[in-house]
């Protein structure tokens, strides 16, 4: 099509698309390539802007190694991921959900452990945690025998694969619900951590004035056939960033209450002084049990990254 005017161009893109026989692809593409046309129409982008747009696009990539996912990083840092979550859980959007963002930090491969067991591999400090979660199904029955994947960071802010200073797999573990849909673990408890702003994701949380901080939280992945595969995260109550969570993964239902017992006896002999109880129920939906493709692949080597916290202004 020869285009005569800037109405043109949106015509010409649409008709080339409409010729797709994929149905799905022909609506996703269309809408998008309309809404793109009428955003730039909206705020009357400029050549400059355009150019440095690309740029964004083009750093996504050039940043994004087998360690690092910066698109992920971006989509979240955009609110975009929990967007996306929300409209695909809790009934398509209808009601509130246990499910929350992946984030880029799951390894698939994690070690099998009995119900109880810690997921302390090497000296890490922090104050000690007893966790307690079920899942149940939409009629509240529990789910027997789904695979829990669990996650978190050091109390120093580091995931395993960002840190070579943690042994392999420290802070990771699979376990299977029982009879009751429970499962229980050890760990310590996780920190709040700083996101990488040395790319554009830095860039754009600067030209807010945002900071780049997560809540604490412990990630939860859990599969069963029959059911959605349920990724979640568990935020801690005491947290200062919960409302400002760089990522936008703070829903209500998501906050835990993360006890602490001063003068308790622990529930394990070793633990003498304060430690940390939690306890959560999950709440998963029929769907299709597939796996996330992991957003990185590989760890971090050499020194332990130092990353830069922004403060917010
Ligand atoms: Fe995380």
């Amino acid at each position: 099509m020869i285009i005569n005017n800037q109405e043109d161009v949106t015509k010409a893109v649409l008709a080339e698309i409409a010729r797709a026989p994929d149905p799905r692809f022909r609506e996703v593409m269309s809408a998008f390539v309309r809404h793109l046309h009428d955003f730039a129409r909206e705020v009357r982008l400029t050549e400059d802007e355009f150019q440095k747009a690309v740029g964004y696009v083009v750093a996504l990539g050039q940043r994004t190694t087998d360690s690092h996912n910066e698109a992920v990083l971006m989509s979240g840092s955009l609110g975009f991921s929990t967007l996306i979550c929300l409209l695909n859980n809790g009934n398509n959007g209808q009601t509130e959900t246990t499910a929350n963002l992946l984030g880029p930090f799951w390894r698939p491969e994690s070690p099998r452990m009995p119900n109880g067991a810690s997921l302390v591999r090497s000296p890490t400090p922090g104050t000690p945690m007893f966790v307690d979660a079920w899942v149940k199904d939409r009629n509240g029955r529990p789910v027997v025998g789904a695979d829990v994947d669990i996650w978190h960071s050091s109390t120093e802010g580091y995931y395993e694969n960002q840190d070579p200073m943690q042994a392999d797999m420290n802070l990771r573990g699979k376990f299977t619900t029982d009879a009751e849909g429970h499962i229980g673990f050890r760990s310590i408890k996780p920190a709040g951590y700083p996101i990488p702003v040395d790319g554009p994701v830095g860039d754009l949380l600067r030209a807010q004035r945002r900071a780049n901080m997560r809540p604490a939280h412990l990630h939860f992945l859990i599969h069963k056939p029959g059911f959605k595969t349920h990724v979640s995260q568990v935020y801690t109550d005491d947290d200062p960033n919960l409302e400002t969570d760089s990522q936008f993964g703070v829903t209500r239902r998501l906050i835990g209450h993360y006890v602490l017992h001063e003068n308790e006896p622990a529930p394990a002999p070793d633990v003498k002084g304060p430690w940390y109880s939690l306890e959560y129920t999950f709440e998963i939906e029929p769907g299709v049990a597939k796996l996330p493709r992991p957003p990185i692949t590989d760890k971090a080597r050499g020194e332990r990254p130092t990353i830069e916290r922004l403060k917010r202004a």
